[in-house]
């Protein structure tokens, strides 16, 4: 649990984060979560402007701290993410300041740009949303991400943050940055679980030096696929987790690992918050077993599309993936 991963500018990294998006979203459920996971060791905290619960995260880290005068805030790193609405480069800017005041921290660990996709804003805290009911979408700065990249730079010069990166980005919309990116994004945030594994993505992510960060690495378990089996029932998954006397979960949270990259387990449950953060070893062979599975699969949990009424991987879509 204290292994770290480092970024392509040095900065260090819990390689287990703690997803902080809550599932009921009722008040305080934040602040229970994060406390319960800093004490049970977690020194990575996955947020975001979206989430609306930056400052309940920043009381938990505040709090936490003032209970544990030997852990310091260099010790926790803290990852936001800036939302559609603010891609402009000025927004970009308000939301990191409007980030950094509802955490009540002076600077963040990780920036990332949390969709490829940019909508139009009703006022900066809030996006203007359609007569459909969908996001208002900003053409331009959906495909050239450029203005919102200088954003982001700037942020990083100036020290507001330590790292920037991208969420949701494909190879194209990577491949596109090589052109502009005076800095080049030190991780891409992006779906990763043994039914969407993701492996050209994860492949080109680390040859550009990109860490990869995998959300719902438990398979979302809250969702339900397009496909009617949730990871949480695959049989051969769970056959590999009675074996070892683990939970599903620490095979999936280890299967990540192995492959590289940083986890981002969420749970808003203390047992679980806990079990999860005791990290196993797979050994080769249960890892082959867990590729196996993942072996051509490609379904999405968190599909964006019917939100935004946009077309967020038109190259997935083309192959009938999406
Ligand atoms: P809960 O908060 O009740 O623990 P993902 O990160 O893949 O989207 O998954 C998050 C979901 O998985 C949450 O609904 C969370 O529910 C559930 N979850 C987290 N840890 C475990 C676990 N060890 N076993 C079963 N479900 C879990």
């Amino acid at each position: 649990s204290g292994q770290t991963l480092t970024l392509s500018n040095g900065v260090k990294m819990p390689a287990v984060g703690f997803g902080t998006f809550a599932s009921e979203g009722s008040k305080g459920e934040t602040y229970a979560a994060v406390t319960a996971a800093l004490n049970t060791g977690y020194r990575h905290l996955d947020c975001a402007w979206f989430y609306l619960n930056e400052d309940e995260v920043g009381d938990g880290i505040r709090d936490f701290l003032k209970a544990n005068p030997s852990v310091k805030r260099s010790d926790i790193f803290v990852t936001t993410k800036v939302w559609n609405h603010l891609h402009r480069y000025e927004d970009v800017i308000w939301s990191v300041n409007n980030s950094l005041e509802r955490m009540k921290l002076d600077y963040i660990d990780l920036f990332l740009v949390h969709w490829p996709i940019a909508s139009e804003k009703e006022t900066q805290e809030k996006p203007k949303i359609g007569p459909d009911g969908k996001y208002v979408i900003l053409k331009d700065l959906t495909e050239n991400h450029e203005e919102t990249w200088r954003a982001m730079e700037k942020i990083y010069e100036e020290g507001k943050v330590k790292a920037i990166g991208v969420s949701n980005w494909t190879i194209p919309q990577l491949e596109a940055m090589t052109k502009y990116a005076k800095v080049y994004p030190m991780v891409n945030q992006i779906e990763i679980h043994p039914f969407l594994p993701n492996d050209e993505l994860v492949k080109y992510c680390f040859s550009k030096g990109v860490l990869p960060q995998a959300y719902s690495p438990l398979g979302s378990q809250n969702q339900v696929p397009t496909t009617g089996e949730r990871v949480a029932e695959n049989k051969t998954l769970n056959a590999i987790a009675e074996k070892g006397g683990n939970t599903l979960a620490q095979v999936l949270i280890a299967w990540g690992l192995r492959r590289g990259y940083s986890v981002l387990p969420k749970s808003s449950n203390p047992k679980r918050i806990e079990s999860n953060f005791k990290i196993i070893k797979l050994s080769d062979e249960d890892f082959e077993a867990v590729n196996e599975v993942a072996k051509g699969r490609h379904c999405r949990f968190v599909n964006m599309h019917d939100t935004f009424g946009y077309n967020v991987w038109p190259e997935e879509t083309a192959q009938g993936l999406s």
